[in-house]
C-alpha cells in the first residue's frame, strides 16, 4: 500500500457511503427516539410548528443522502465487484431492502410532509397532526429498515 491508497475510489467511495447512512438513519433515530418524545409536553401549536421547522431541514439532507448512497453504492458494484453478477448476496440485500427506504420516503415526502406543511401554514392543528402522524408510522419504519441496512452493510461481508 502507498501513501495515495486512502484516496482510491473505494476508499472515498466507502467513506462517502458511511457518512451519508450515518446521517439518514441517525437523523430519524435522533427525531424519533429523542426528540419526538421531548417536545411531547408542547401544546399542539408549538410543537407543530416545531416539526415543520425541523422536517424540511431534514428532508433535504435526506435526498442528499439518497443520491450519495445509491450513487456510491451502484459505483462499487460496478467498480470493484464486475457487476451484479460478482456482487456478494448481502449487497443485493442492502439494495433491495433500501429500494423500499426510498419509496417509503418518497411517500412521506410527496404525501403526508406536503399535506403537514400545507396545514400548519393555514393553522389547521387538528389536521397538521393527523399528517404528523403518519409521518411519525412511516418514519418508524424506515428506522427499522435502515438500522437493519447498517447491519447488513457493515456484517454483510463476515457471512459465510
Ligand atoms: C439506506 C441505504 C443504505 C444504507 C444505510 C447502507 C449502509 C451501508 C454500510 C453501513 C456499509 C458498510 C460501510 C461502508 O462500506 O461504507 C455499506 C456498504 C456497502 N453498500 Fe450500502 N447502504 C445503503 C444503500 C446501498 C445501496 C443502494 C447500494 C447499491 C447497491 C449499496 C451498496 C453497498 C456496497 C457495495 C457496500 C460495500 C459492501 C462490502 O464491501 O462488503 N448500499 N452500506
Amino acid at each position: 500500500m502507498d501513501s495515495y491508497d486512502i484516496f482510491t475510489y473505494s476508499a472515498v467511495s466507502n467513506g462517502l457511503h458511511a457518512i451519508a447512512a450515518v446521517i439518514w438513519v441517525g437523523g430519524m433515530f435522533f427525531a424519533h427516539m429523542a426528540l419526538r418524545p421531548s417536545v411531547a409536553v408542547l401544546e399542539p401549536p408549538q410543537r407543530l410548528a416545531l416539526w415543520a421547522g425541523v422536517f424540511p431541514r431534514f428532508f433535504r439532507w435526506v435526498w442528499v443522502s439518497i443520491v450519495v448512497l445509491f450513487a456510491t453504492g451502484l459505483g462499487t458494484v460496478f467498480i470493484d465487484f464486475g457487476g451484479f453478477g460478482g456482487t456478494p448476496v448481502h449487497v443485493h440485500l442492502m439494495l433491495t431492502v433500501s429500494l423500499v427506504m426510498l419509496a417509503v420516503y418518497a411517500t412521506i415526502y410527496f404525501g403526508p410532509f406536503r399535506a403537514f406543511m400545507a396545514r400548519v401554514a393555514a393553522r389547521d392543528w387538528p389536521a397538521a397532526a393527523e399528517a404528523q402522524a403518519v409521518i411519525r408510522k412511516l418514519v418508524a419504519t424506515n428506522l427499522v429498515l435502515g438500522l437493519l441496512t447498517v447491519a447488513i452493510g457493515a456484517a454483510g461481508r463476515f457471512w459465510g
